[in-house]
């Protein structure tokens, strides 16, 4: 039997063209046995029509706040108490706005405000509009409100755009959905994880990078996502995809990414340092392409700040943890890191050998903390994530008591 079967959801649709996929959200949601109430706002109609939406759910949608036949039935209140889930896709930047303000001028953001239960949403929207600091502020306090987001994809957008804000497909948000239902060892826990390499721009056309592919980065943030937690995947430049049901915000630059971590790592209880932070940047950019006009080039190269140490010495640090990448006596300087950045666990990996975990699929690890040293031994990244994860959340725990 699916671990949606009788679960009650609320399925609330605000006005957007990912409106369309929420049709299919529902009818999937029904075929495994769950019982779907839709809510739709004003703007939702204009995109798709009530009745579709009834048919496949097999409730009348509902619509108004004030409908006095309606509120004489299961009024809001009664919805909000019904509902063991709400999603709402698409949640467009006006919802979300609304829901950050707590505003409950309409019916689907009164259910939201009275309901005790889950409030998960699915963002869609112009890649412009998700970006904009206005909206990740909303974003930023309905995270630290306690709501799941999921979402959005990277990709094409219908306004013709390419970037962040595509609703998840179906498929993806009935999985998320799934695993929402099996309580992970970090539910309710919110992870903030760092992948990728970064980008040192020399001038407009050289710059000075590494060999991450972001590999190991995004699949501890998958592994965290599957544990139940919620993830900000925050990456450097990569051509690989990134998980389904995490929130990504790409960035090029080691000041980029400090900036993007400092601005919401405060709302986190975990955060996982996996990319691999270029050290130095150089001190000057030249705004147009450098000539080859001498024999030799001299570069002066200024220290990045360290995002670790900058998350450690929060006034409330989340739980920490580092990675080393070491070419030589990999386990003597992963505990000088552990110590020096004030880590509660490093994972170390030796790099430059034949085992070289840059670009590969797999890896070794070993995980050193204060009191002990656990090997986790050579997998495929995939399998080390879900160790690492399954690590972290018992520490996570241990040191934060319920
Ligand atoms: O991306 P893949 O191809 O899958 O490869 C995975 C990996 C090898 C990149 C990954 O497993 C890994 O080891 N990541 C850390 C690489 C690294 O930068 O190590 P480091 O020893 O230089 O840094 C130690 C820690 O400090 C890291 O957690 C790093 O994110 C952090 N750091 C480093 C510099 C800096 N300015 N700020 C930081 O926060």
């Amino acid at each position: 039997m699916s671990r949606l079967a009788d679960q009650h959801f609320i399925v609330g649709i605000t006005g957007g063209i990912a409106a369309y996929k929420s049709a299919e959200l529902v009818r999937r949601l029904c075929k495994q046995g769950a019982q779907v109430q839709v809510i739709m706002t004003q703007a939702a109609k204009a995109f798709i029509a009530p009745l579709t939406l009834q048919a496949l759910s097999g409730r009348p949608v509902r619509d108004t706040l004030l409908d006095p036949e309606a509120e004489s039935g299961m009024g809001h209140i009664e919805l909000g108490r019904w509902a063991d889930t709400i999603v709402v896709a698409p949640a467009s930047a006006d919802f979300i706005a609304r829901l950050a303000a707590g505003l409950a001028s309409d019916l689907l953001s009164t259910v939201c405000l009275a309901t005790s239960a889950p409030v998960i949403l699915a963002p869609a929207m112009n890649q412009a509009m998700w970006q904009k600091p206005t909206t990740q502020r909303n974003l930023a306090t309905l995270r630290a409100d306690g709501i799941t987001l999921l979402g959005p994809a990277d990709g094409p957008q219908a306004c013709g755009d390419t970037g962040p804000g595509r609703m998840l497909e179906p498929d993806e948000l009935i999985e998320c959905l799934t695993n929402s239902q099996n309580p992970g060892p970090l539910e309710n826990i919110r992870v903030m994880v760092t992948a990728g390499p970064t980008w040192e721009a020399l001038d407009p056309v050289r710059g000075l990078s590494n060999h991450s592919s972001g590999k190991m980065g995004y699949a501890v943030a998958n592994a965290a996502k599957l544990a139940g937690a919620s993830v900000s995947l925050i990456s450097g430049p990569v051509t690989i995809t990134p998980p389904t049901g995490v929130e990504l915000k790409n960035v090029t630059t080691a000041k980029e990414m400090l900036g993007a971590v400092e601005s919401s790592v405060s709302g986190f209880d975990i955060f996982i340092g996996v990319a691999a932070v270029v050290d130095y940047r150089p001190a000057q950019v030249a705004p147009t392409k450098m000539k080859k006009a001498t024999q030799t080039l001299t570069v002066e190269f200024v220290r990045n700040p360290d995002i670790l140490s900058t998350v450690t010495q929060q006034p409330d640090p989340p739980f920490t943890v580092g990675f080393a990448a070491e070419t030589d006596q990999p386990l003597e300087h992963a505990r000088q890191k552990l110590k020096n950045k004030r880590l509660d666990l490093i994972a170390v990996n030796q790099v430059g050998g034949d085992d070289n975990p840059f670009g590969s699929d797999h890896n070794t690890l070993t995980l050193i903390s204060q009191h002990d040293q656990v090997e986790l031994g050579r997998d495929s990244k995939a399998e080390l994530a879900r160790r690492l994860v399954e690590e972290i959340a018992g520490r996570y725990h241990a040191k934060n008591p319920a």
